[in-house]
């Protein structure tokens, strides 16, 4: 695996790769990789010629600093873990190489930056689409792979290539989660024990949102939820949602293409989850 450090080293073996008509593969992370991290690996090398990983720990998403500040770091372990997957190139920036300036672009998704994490998070999609169109620029892959956790950042990332033109396929990936049900999060690894242990209820509390809302609908679905989560004194609900899958708007509830997203806080730690209804 090649480490590349500098946005010229990167570009100059992307552009000989491509003149070898090689192609290539994204992952893009902030690092603390955990096995979901590398099944988005596993996914680009079966599809790629070249897969291609960053970490980078992009301050424009971050809309809390203490969440800059305490994000996990573990950039050895990460390129031992990426070495170990067979990936080809790890690109690890410094701040300088992505934003020699700082970047002034405002992005317009319309209503799709506005609700949900867009909504909890303000500015967070903003940084998300600076950072990833950044990186798409120097990467320039045929391919990139991003993680349906974050399901509403897959349809934010479709809709930036979209409006940027660019001839880049946004592949989806499915949630990686814990034996118990927990989805894998870099930010695990913050939780104490007892936090970690009450977390483990999460999706307990999504299968049950499942069940009431086909049984007694949304209303009462998010009901349940609020009930479960006042059980637990760790826990605080952000938002529960249930969308339509397509358009994140309210489903049609005849048309089975219902999801339901959660963001919860599990002491300072705020987790996210969805579940196809
Ligand atoms: P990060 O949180 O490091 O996640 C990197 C990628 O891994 C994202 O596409 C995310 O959805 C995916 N991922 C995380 N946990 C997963 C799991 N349990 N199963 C499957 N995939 C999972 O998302 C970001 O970084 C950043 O916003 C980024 C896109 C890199 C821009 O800074």
């Amino acid at each position: 695996m090649q480490v590349i450090y500098t946005k010229k080293d990167l570009e100059a073996l992307v552009s000989s790769l491509r003149s070898q008509g090689k192609t290539i593969g994204f992952v893009p992370t902030m690092g603390a990789l955990h096995p979901g991290h590398i099944s988005l690996i596993d996914q680009s090398k079966k599809s790629s010629d070249i897969t291609v990983c960053s970490i980078f720990v992009n301050p424009t998403q971050f809309n809390d600093k203490n969440d800059l500040v305490r994000y996990p770091r573990t950039p050895e372990k990460d390129a031992r873990m990426l070495e170990q997957a067979g990936c080809d190139i790890l690109f690890m920036p410094a701040e300088q190489e992505i934003y020699p300036e700082q970047d002034q672009r405002h992005f317009d998704f319309g209503y799709l930056d506005k609700i949900l994490d867009g909504a909890a998070r303000p500015g967070h999609f903003n940084g998300v689409a600076q950072v990833v169109s950044l990186l798409f620029g120097m990467v320039r892959p045929h391919k990139a792979f991003f993680g349906q956790k974050d399901y509403q950042q897959v349809m934010i990332v479709k809709a930036l290539v979209k409006q940027l033109q660019l001839d880049i396929e946004i592949v989806p990936c499915a949630i990686l989660r814990e034996p118990d049900g927990l989805a894998m999060s870099s930010r695990n690894a913050l939780l104490n024990g007892e936090e970690r242990a009450v977390a483990g209820f999460i999706p307990g509390i999504m299968q049950e949102a499942r069940r009431v809302y086909h049984e007694r609908g949304a209303e009462a679905a998010q009901g349940s939820v609020q009930e479960a989560v006042n059980l637990h004194p760790l826990m605080r609900l952000d938002y529960f949602s249930i969308c339509d899958k397509d358009t994140l708007l309210t489903p049609d509830q005849t048309s089975g293409n219902a999801i339901a997203l959660i963001a919860v806080f599990v002491g300072r730690i705020r987790l996210i989850d969805n579940l196809m209804l």
